[in-house]
């Protein structure tokens, strides 16, 4: 069955979509994005993406390519269509197609809105087992990683930094010595068995909508959460780290810089808020 996509008020075969060249999400990388599970042939907590989509629009001063009822229509007919149970959908605003100059175009241009689908189950029990590496770079991003931009060079080049050195995330550190996320992920530690701790949300991350409904499951399962930032140093004395993000889910980091964390296997507590974050997906796959 071919995929298909929808690009600019049209669904066709995604062998066949196409932007127009000048469009400035591909000459600028002026434009945002969102990635949003489907669980269940259902989209995971829609809602909190489509707030942030509207953050991060009003961010770069674009305008919404249309209303949230209607992308939620477009969402799930291209759900239906291809025919997704368990994936995600990729959607993409750009500022729109002008004649190539740094400023705003006219106040005419109509911004883009290209969505396609994927079919991928959630990262296996084998996965899950084996866990994530982690190394740790520098803090190279702009100052706002908090809005969900496609320019994603210093994430792309960390990530590979990361698979050259046989590691699944990079995380980044700002000049305090404090992690600040992942490149595509938001970076946990446990420490003292129990305290599960993540960097407040501010400029300088991504609200991730698994952290924050994991936030919200931990807190529910009674479980202590701090949002406070914490140092490489103490990640890794830490007894368990983890990462999240809507592709991985909850993941366990088995080694920081290739120094085991904890034992060196999932720990106990990141195993606990995994399961409760797959019973949330069972109970709120949105229709
Ligand atoms: N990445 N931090 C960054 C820099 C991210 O790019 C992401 C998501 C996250 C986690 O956010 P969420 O829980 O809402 O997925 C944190 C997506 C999945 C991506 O770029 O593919």
């Amino acid at each position: 069955m071919s995929r298909i996509a929808y690009v600019n008020g049209q669904y066709v075969r995604q062998s066949d979509a196409m932007v127009n060249v000048e469009d400035r999400g591909y000459q600028f990388a002026d434009g945002v994005y969102e990635v949003i599970a489907v669980h269940g042939g259902k989209l995971v907590d829609a809602e909190p993406h489509y707030d942030r989509l509207a953050r991060s629009l009003d961010g770069l001063r674009i305008a919404a390519p249309c209303s949230r009822r209607a992308l939620g229509l477009i969402l799930a007919r291209i759900v239906r269509r291809n025919r997704v149970r368990n994936g995600f959908v990729y959607l993409q605003v750009t500022r729109g197609v002008a004649p190539r100059n740094h400023s705003f175009p006219a106040r005419d241009t109509r911004p883009s809105l290209v969505i396609t689908a994927s079919h991928r189950g959630p990262p296996s029990d084998a996965q899950v087992e084996r866990g994530a590496r982690v190394i740790t770079v520098p803090e190279s991003r702009w100052a706002r990683p908090d809005l969900k931009t496609v320019s994603l060079l210093p994430n792309v080049l960390a990530k590979q930094q990361a698979l050259d050195a046989g590691a699944y995330e990079a995380w980044f550190v700002d000049s305090d010595g404090h992690v600040t996320e992942g490149s595509s992920t938001n970076a946990w530690i446990v420490v003292d068995g129990q305290e599960i701790v993540t960097r407040p949300l501010g400029q300088d991350i991504l609200a991730g909508i698994t952290r924050q409904t994991l936030i919200e499951v931990a807190r529910a399962n009674n479980m202590r959460v701090t949002e406070r930032v914490f140092t490489v140093a103490e990640a890794k004395r830490a007894k368990e780290a983890f990462l999240t993000s809507t592709t991985s889910f909850v993941m366990p980091i088995v080694s920081i810089d290739g120094a085991p964390v904890g034992e060196g296997g999932p720990g106990r507590v990141t195993l606990r808020l995994l399961d409760a974050y797959r019973r949330h997906l069972n109970q709120d796959a949105a229709p």
